[in-house]
């Protein structure tokens, strides 16, 4: 069964921590489990000297998942992991008990300005695996898998699960699908995601169709139940597909922090205070 537009969410342009430009969609409660946080960072083109990231910070019962478009960041922890991200490369941080770290620009972009543009989302996790020990997996570019359609009108990288028979190299701690897709004029994909996934789509590139429903570019689409999206392209489009379990759990959220409880909130914030977290 295809799965139709449930839902249509618009999006806004916020200042995050310091200036940090980035697009978001309203109403972030409603969004759809297990996903937090989409925010599409920039994209912004920066001057010498000008970009900002986020200095030290902690997480803790979720993960951070950085997907870089253009421009290069630069990361390091409270566990002495440090590293790169360039155009393509992803980041899947599983911050479980407790992590410290700074996400910043590269000295080198820093110094010389430029476009910066990629994804932040947020991923919860069930109460039995927030306090997991911490993962991170810095994946390059050139080894995430890409496909393209035979007639070379459809695009896809996974970053996570499974699209046009490529799989993920991802380890996720719950089935998640992210796949980054661009299709040319005239184009049409199906797009399978197992009916036990929610499902949604974010688009920020073109236009589309969905069951009907015309698509925007900064339009958060959360798909109804089924098997399966089709999705039609007069004149090309690119977006994120996204999908996941639904946690049936309370969530109990303070800043960068996820837990189930307020206590486990008061818990991890007494940890952060008495340098404990991580
Ligand atoms: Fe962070």
């Amino acid at each position: 069964m295809r799965r139709s537009v449930k839902t249509i969410i618009p999006t806004h342009t916020v200042l995050e921590g310091g200036g940090f430009q980035v697009r978001r969609p309203v109403a972030m409660g409603a969004l759809m489990s297990p996903f937090l946080l989409l925010d599409e960072m920039g994209p912004v083109n920066y001057g010498p000297k000008q970009a900002i990231g986020a200095p030290s910070h902690p997480h803790r019962g979720f993960e951070t998942v950085t997907y870089m478009l253009e421009g290069a960041m630069q990361h390091a922890d409270s566990a002495g992991n440090s590293g790169d991200l360039n155009p393509g490369d992803v980041q899947w941080m599983t911050a479980g008990r407790g992590i410290i770290h700074s996400e910043l620009p590269h000295p080198e972009f820093y110094e010389n300005g430029g476009v910066m543009h990629g994804f932040q989302i947020w991923v919860n996790l069930p109460a039995k695996d927030k306090m997991m020990q911490p993962r991170y997996q810095d994946i390059p570019s050139d080894e995430l898998p890409v496909v393209e359609s035979v007639d070379g009108k459809i695009w896809a990288k996974v970053v996570a699960g499974e699209a046009m028979g490529a799989k993920a190299i991802i380890d996720t701690v719950i089935p998640i699908q992210y796949i980054h897709y661009r299709m040319k004029e005239d184009s049409n994909l199906i797009h399978n995601i197992s009916p036990e996934l929610n499902g949604m789509i974010y688009m920020f590139g073109g236009q589309a169709e969905i069951s009907g429903k015309k698509i925007d570019d900064g339009q958060l689409i959360i798909l109804d139940e089924g098997d399966k999206v089709e999705i039609t392209s007069k004149e090309g489009a690119e977006f994120l597909v996204l999908a996941g379990p639904e946690i049936d759990e309370p969530i109990s959220r303070y800043g960068p922090f996820v837990m189930n409880t307020r206590e486990e909130i008061h818990q991890a914030v007494m940890d952060y205070q008495n340098g404990t977290l991580a």
